[in-house]
């Protein structure tokens, strides 16, 4: 008896150790895909990036309402500035935030199928962020958030993408490429939204970054700082 069991045990345990090290491997697989293959985050406008380029890196989360309100001041101010500053946005799911995740996820879906719907779609969480916020979705399920935030997002790809939208929430390839967006924003330091990084420093926390002449008192000075490259300007710290 003890022997007819413990030979059925060994096929168990042979399974058990055959999916265990499954797991690890795609465990470890997922591990891999850092650095990714990209850099991280959504580029605001493609253009090229010289050294002299001023880079922002802006860290937002879809459902925060300071993110929300931070975004049309520096649009703006980054529209104005046009090829002299380059904007990338991470995404910084806030753990507090139930559907930030979510959100961010549909972010990364439509951003995959069509790159121009991704700002769009991050205007659409903003301004109808109320409906994601904890308070109005304590009822629903989690299947039930998926689905209403994976058809909000189609509103902004064109009718043949609708159903990929959708169905992107099945592929374990966006949720491994949002939590690159998480992870990336973590490896910054980064623990609030919005947060912002200009040419590589993280900027103190301060009122600059509400309001449009905030931005400009920022920009203006660094811009005047590289002086004109076409006279030879060496500017010492
Ligand atoms: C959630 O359900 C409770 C109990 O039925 C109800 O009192 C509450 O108003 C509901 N909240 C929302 C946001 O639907
Ligand atoms: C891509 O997104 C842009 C902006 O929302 C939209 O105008 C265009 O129709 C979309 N194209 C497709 C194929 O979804």
């Amino acid at each position: 008896m003890a022997t007819r069991a413990s030979s059925s045990l060994a096929p168990t345990l042979l399974l058990w150790a055959l999916s265990f090290f499954a797991v690890r491997r795609a465990l470890i697989a997922s591990a891999q895909s850092l650095p990714p293959p990209k850099y991280d985050g959504f580029v605001y406008a493609e253009h090229p990036v010289y050294s002299g380029t001023i880079v922002i890196e802006a860290f937002l989360d879809p459902v925060c309402p300071d993110s929300r309100d931070s975004w049309p001041p520096l649009k703006q101010a980054v529209d104005y500035y046009g090829p002299r500053v380059w904007l990338v946005v991470h995404l910084l799911p806030l753990p507090y935030h139930d559907n930030a995740y979510v959100a961010s996820r549909a972010l990364t879906i439509v951003n995959m199928l069509n790159t121009s719907a991704t700002f769009p779609l991050l205007e659409l969480f903003f301004k109808e962020q109320v409906k994601f916020y904890n308070a109005q979705t304590l009822n629903m399920s989690k299947a039930s958030v998926v689905s209403y935030i994976a058809n909000f997002a189609t509103q902004v790809v064109a009718d043949s993408l609708k159903s990929a939208v959708v169905s992107g929430f099945e592929n374990t390839l966006t949720d491994l490429k949002t939590r690159v967006s998480f992870k990336y924003s973590a490896s910054r330091g980064v623990f609030g939204t919005p947060t912002f990084f200009v040419n590589g420093f993280s900027l103190p926390d301060s009122d600059s970054t509400t309001s449009y002449s905030g931005w400009r008192s920022i920009i203006d000075p660094l811009i005047t700082a590289q002086g004109d490259p076409r006279e030879e300007n060496f500017y010492f710290l």
